[in-house]
């Protein structure tokens, strides 16, 4: 069958290069794609980038699954737009993508069906804003409503940052952030204190089944210093979710919401990602909903995947039988069990000069390792012009490797990192270090 991922980044690239793998694929299709994509011979970019041509074409192809990487399609209703067209596709609807694209939709929802989450105000009036955060104190997180590429979040630690942060999100308009219906609005919430990890489950309506555990790194810099970016590496598993946090985040977490998304009329499919805070007492909230992979986390769990993607993705999207708790039917979801490599897996990012502010594009990549069953890497913002890489965006590589313990599966990586070289190349040196303090 050919099958279709939407995106270009190092998720995508990681997704297709497992979709590759499997027997029942005839082409992986990437639209669209990046340098790293056009160089595997198994994959093929397409390069469409409006949602419609992108639909007429896959199905003029007969492209038999198509598989979405980022938020920003999801919440211009490409799933509604495919299945309208009788196509298979892993995502959720426009309405149910809300979960991402709308904080205050989102933290309303929570709060409607009791599900953890740092306790917060919705304001659309800044100095109402203003005054609630005098009221609070410090520290305190300013989150924008809209859809913002991972820059509408501030932890403010003191007033000047927090009223700054309002300031910036409701009165001027950079257009960084894409405001909803209504206009701009600030969810301002609690500041909370733990460790941070990536709850991933693949849903169709009632049911969930969950992807190995993992772990973002979002500074910039080594030991969690410099400013927020999308994620500079991750690992998986992540040894903080212990059996017990699993199960609680799905008694309390993962099925109330999908349980509350079937109520609410917007039964949920495709990928749903809780960002977790833990605190050191193991009560754990819901920092944040994706409604898709994390980049970078997917990179390190496809490397430890060991089951034929296809045969999953294409079970998750057999249409939904039950329609409440009650009546609840085996959906072929539910017989679907993962294998996965009891390998450690390490994904290290390799930014681009001035990440995540001011990117610089252009610069010459050299000296590309060969990719090995236990070394691959990644591509996000590369092109491949006929003599030599290029960068062409912030996050440049990411380079993933298994190994038998962490330690082995860093030095994998890093080893693999030496040789490469491009001018401004930044990257961590400490991927992993979290998991070194829980073993
Ligand atoms: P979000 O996009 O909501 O995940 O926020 C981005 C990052 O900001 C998170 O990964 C956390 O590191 C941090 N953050 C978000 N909300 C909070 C909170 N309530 N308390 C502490 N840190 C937070
Ligand atoms: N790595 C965090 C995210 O994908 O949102």
């Amino acid at each position: 069958m050919k099958i279709l991922v939407i995106g270009s980044g190092g998720r995508e690239h990681a997704l297709a290069w497992k979709l590759a793998q499997s027997a029942r694929v005839q082409c992986v299709y990437v639209a669209p794609g990046n340098g790293g994509t056009a160089c595997d011979p198994r994959l093929q970019n397409v390069p469409i980038t409006d949602l419609h041509a992108l639909c007429d074409w896959a199905h003029q192809e007969e492209v038999a699954l198509t598989v979405v990487g980022p938020e920003g399609p999801l919440s211009e209703g490409v799933v509604d737009l495919f299945r309208s067209r009788g196509m298979r596709i892993v995502g959720p609807s426009q309405a149910a993508a809300q979960l991402e694209s709308s904080k205050a939709f989102s933290k309303a929802f929570m709060k409607r069906h009791h599900i953890p989450t740092a306790e917060f105000e919705t304001f659309s009036d800044a100095s109402l804003a203003h005054a609630y955060v005098d009221q609070k104190g410090v520290p305190i997180v300013i989150k924008a409503d809209g859809l913002a590429a991972g820059k509408g979040v501030v932890v403010a630690m003191n007033f000047e940052q927090a009223h700054q942060a309002i300031d910036d999100m409701l009165l001027s308009d950079s257009g960084v952030v894409v405001h909803n219906e209504g206009g701009a609005r600030v969810v301002i919430e609690e500041f909370l204190e733990g460790q941070e990890a990536s709850f991933m489950v693949l849903c169709n309506g009632l049911s969930a089944l969950p992807l190995a555990t993992s772990q973002d790194h979002k500074r910039l810099l080594d030991h969690d210093q410099g400013p927020n970016t999308g994620g500079m590496g991750a690992y998986s598993p992540a040894p903080i979710v212990t059996p017990q946090i699993h199960a609680k985040v799905m008694r309390e977490i993962i099925r109330p919401t999908l349980l509350g998304m079937m109520k609410e009329g917007h039964p949920f499919t495709g990928f749903l990602y809780a960002g977790l805070m833990i605190s050191s007492d193991e009560e754990v909230k819901t920092l944040e909903f994706n409604t898709r992979l994390g980049d970078p986390e997917t990179q390190p769990i496809m490397m430890r995947l060991k089951s034929d993607w296809v045969d999953v993705l294409w079970a998750s999207t057999e249409p939904s039988v039950h329609s409440d708790e009650r009546s609840r039917d085996k959906h072929p979801l539910d017989a679907v069990e993962l294998l996965w490599d009891r390998r450690v897996a390490v994904g290290v990012v390799l930014a681009s000069h001035g990440y995540p502010q001011a990117v610089r594009k252009g610069d010459t990549i050299e000296h590309l390792p060969q990719e090995t069953e236990d070394c691959m890497v990644f591509h996000a913002g590369t092109s491949k012009a006929p003599s030599h890489w290029t960068t062409t965006g912030g996050r440049v590589l990411c380079v993933s490797a298994l190994g038998g313990t962490l330690t082995q599966a860093q030095q994998l990586a890093y080893e693999a990192i030496k040789g490469i070289q491009f001018e401004g190349m930044q990257y961590r040196t400490d991927i992993g270090w979290r998991a070194k303090r829980v073993i």
